[in-house]
């Protein structure tokens, strides 16, 4: 089995909607996939459509109250498989804060299912408290998602940090092996010079002996598409609300490179930064036409030139389009079906303990990067 944390502390850069469109990629290639929703925002467990006041034991229950994780892991669509968050998610930091061996519960617990499934894949919470330190010590792999905007590396150090410190610590297999670009813009400059940094980086890193020595950019660079934004909201899976749309190919795109072209431990089988070419969906490419014909051919300008025709053609346009949209699926989002549960409360102990040995080790010059 494959375990990996896709994982940023940074909020919104991805980590849910890569989570579960690669993870139903996969799932729709053959792969048995199970999920965890190790974040009490409980996102992935709503973008499946599972309400998670209602959703019975999870996450939650295996870490505190020893529940069998195998019991508990249910199958929410065909090869699909989610331990789902619930409310009181937000109260486990706590209530683990006296258990010896906190870090370490889902390790143990995962154990039993090493051989069941192809893939174990985590949604991690915007922290890096206790639950994304029990994600980290029970996966062999990270995958990191990047938004390529300004501040996008900061807090990264951060990360690289800790994912070492687990490595050292806790967890010798953890390793950083892939690093996903989401809501990219291929026309922006600063998308590329984000991705150059970290390239960059990356290439520097290859023979160190750090976590993240054999880690890549994912050659799929995730287009911004609202779509994918939609989705969640009908509790759906993009292949499942708009399979024909540039956010399903990319999805399908990664979900292949995870799996033909990284090896079961998790290492790219050809380093390179070419990207892959997916294809353009034509959906998007309809309405950029659209939309362009209506700016190129203001109304008054033709009508200027007193051309009956053209004003004809400007209409026709004009009602093709407001059809077009008529058609379209509503772009509004749907009221959420379900309440979603407060911000985390993250156990100031843990983080700061976290936040301890780290600057400790920096102070001592341990670190690696
Ligand atoms: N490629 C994309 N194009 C357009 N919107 C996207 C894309 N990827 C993600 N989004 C949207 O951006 C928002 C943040 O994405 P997402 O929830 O996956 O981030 P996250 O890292 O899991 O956030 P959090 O830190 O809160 O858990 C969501 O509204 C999501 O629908
Ligand atoms: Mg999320």
């Amino acid at each position: 089995m494959r375990t990996i944390a896709v994982l940023n502390q940074k909020g919104g850069v991805g980590k849910t909607t890569s989570t579960v469109n690669m993870a139903a990629g996969l799932a729709r290639m053959g792969n048995k996939v199970a999920l965890i929703d190790m974040d009490p925002q409980a996102h992935l467990t709503i973008h499946l459509g599972i309400n998670p006041d209602t959703a019975g034991p999870g996450i939650y229950e295996v870490l505190t109250k020893s529940a069998d994780i195998n019991e508990t892991l249910t199958e929410v669509r065909e090869n699909l498989f989610l331990l789902g968050a619930n409310i009181n998610l937000v109260g486990a930091e706590s209530e683990l804060v006296s258990v010896v061996g906190r870090e370490i519960i889902l390790r143990e617990a995962i154990e039993t299912i090493r051989d069941d499934y192809d893939y174990l894949i985590i949604d991690c919470a915007p922290s890096l408290g206790l639950l994304t330190l029990n994600a980290l010590a029970a996966v062999n792999e990270v995958f990191i998602p990047l938004q390529p905007h300004f501040l996008a590396l900061q807090g990264f150090g951060k990360l690289l940090q800790t994912v070492s410190l687990v490595s050292k610590r806790i967890n010798p297999a953890l390793k950083i092996t892939g690093i996903l670009f989401c809501m990219y813009d291929k026309r922006a400059t600063l998308s590329a010079e984000v991705k150059a940094d970290v390239e960059n980086f990356l290439e520097n890193a290859r023979e160190t002996n750090t976590p993240w020595s054999g880690a890549a950019i994912i050659p799929v660079l995730v287009r911004r598409n609202i779509k994918l934004a939609e989705a969640p909201s009908y509790g759906q899976t993009i292949f499942e609300y708009e399979p024909d749309c540039n956010g399903s190919y990319d999805y399908v795109a990664i979900a292949e490179y995870v799996h033909n072209k990284m090896t079961k431990d998790g290492k790219h089988m050809k380093l390179s930064t070419e990207e892959i070419e997916v294809p353009e969906s034509i959906l998007p490419v309809v309405e950029e036409i659209a939309e362009e014909t209506i700016e190129e051919q203001p109304v008054a300008e033709v009508i200027s030139e007193d051309s009956t025709q053209a004003v004809a053609e400007v209409e026709q346009t004009a009602e093709e389009t407001v059809t077009r949209i008529q058609r379209t699926p509503p772009q509004t989002v749907k009221i959420p079906i379900v309440e979603v549960p407060a911000p985390p409360v993250v156990s100031t102990n843990t983080t700061s303990e976290i936040e301890d040995v780290v600057s400790k080790d920096l102070n001592s010059g341990n670190t690696t990067s």
